[in-house]
């Protein structure tokens, strides 16, 4: 049992927790992710660590509501206990120094991009952050952000609050632009479409992109094949051998095809959850 000692609402669809487990915060770097199970029988879910605190044991973790298992985990209030949580799992990326970073996240990935933008900085590395969401009220954590980059870049597709536009059109002004604002180096998270056109704006301009895959995934351990994907040509397991790749090596055909092999499920298991909590 985990237990949460501060929720925040960030967006009406997206939660902050911060948990106690001290194992996991201990362990933790930057770019893992845990395994979450919110009720006995439940699926276990892919989390990302948006940030750890080896001191007090508390791990945070950004919760966006997609569907059952992730409202379900949405409705647990402070002083209540997560079922269980497994990690820290995968490898954290291992980042080339020197050159100027840019992390580039959407939806959860900007809260994905904390800990691990902030570690880079504290390397020495020049980075900013470019997030991106479709309106204002969808961002989250510009403060913290903010704080730990050398420049954050805030794009919405409506013009709410900074560039209007997405995410890649800022990358791609940057690239044209030259130094000091060109990349020497990206790290994309996000949904599939948004790492994918970043795979794209990069590989034209020549620049090494990673990408933090989120494909389906159950046991977290290599053994199920849930999360398998193509990397190079060679079958990897996200899960043990990602989430980081290089996003040029990627197949994101494969990867989105296969992300969508159980719609019909979610959506059974959605409208349960939904029926139950009406009922509730
Ligand atoms: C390594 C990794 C790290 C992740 N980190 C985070 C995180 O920090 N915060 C967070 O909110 N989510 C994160 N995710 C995604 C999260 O695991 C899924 O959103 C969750 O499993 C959906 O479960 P559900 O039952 O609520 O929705 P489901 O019913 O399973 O899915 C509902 C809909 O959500 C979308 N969806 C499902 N799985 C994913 C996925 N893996 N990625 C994107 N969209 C998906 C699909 O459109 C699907 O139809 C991560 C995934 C991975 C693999
Ligand atoms: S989740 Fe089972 S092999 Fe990766």
């Amino acid at each position: 049992m985990v237990k949460i000692v501060e929720k925040r609402q960030l967006t009406p669809i997206t939660k902050l927790y911060r948990v106690e487990a001290p194992l996991i915060a201990r362990a933790a770097r930057a770019g893992q992710f845990v395994i979450v199970r919110v009720r006995e029988g439940g699926e276990r879910i892919p989390l990302t660590i948006t940030d750890y605190d080896r001191d007090s044991g508390l791990l945070t973790i950004v919760v966006q509501e997609v569907g059952a298992t992730t409202r379900r985990l949405g409705l647990l209030e402070e002083g209540e206990e997560i079922l269980d949580m497994v990690g820290p799992l995968g490898e954290a990326p291992e980042i080339p120094a020197g050159g100027h970073i840019v992390g580039v996240g959407g939806g959860y990935g900007s809260a994905a991009l904390l800990c691990l933008m902030r570690e880079l900085k504290e390397r020495g590395e020049r980075t900013t952050i470019i997030m991106g969401a479709r309106e204002k009220e969808l961002l989250i954590l510009a403060d913290e952000l903010a704080a730990i980059c050398d420049n954050l870049e805030i794009c919405t597709d409506d013009g709410s609050a900074g560039f209007k536009g997405f995410v890649t059109e800022r990358l791609q002004q940057m690239i044209d632009g030259g130094p000091p604002g060109y990349p020497d180096y990206v790290i994309a998270i996000g949904p599939m479409p948004m790492m994918r056109a970043v795979e794209k704006t990069t590989a034209a301009a020549g620049v090494a992109c990673a990408a933090s895959l989120d494909p389906l995934m159950i046991d977290g351990t290599g053994m199920c094949g849930g999360c398998r994907v193509t990397i190079d040509g060679e079958v990897k397991f996200a899960c043990v051998d990602g989430p980081f790749f290089d996003a040029h090596q990627v197949d994101f055909d494969e990867a989105v095809q296969r992300s969508k092999m159980y719609t019909k499920e979610e959506q059974q298991a959605a409208e349960c959850q939904r029926a139950a909590a009406g009922a509730a």
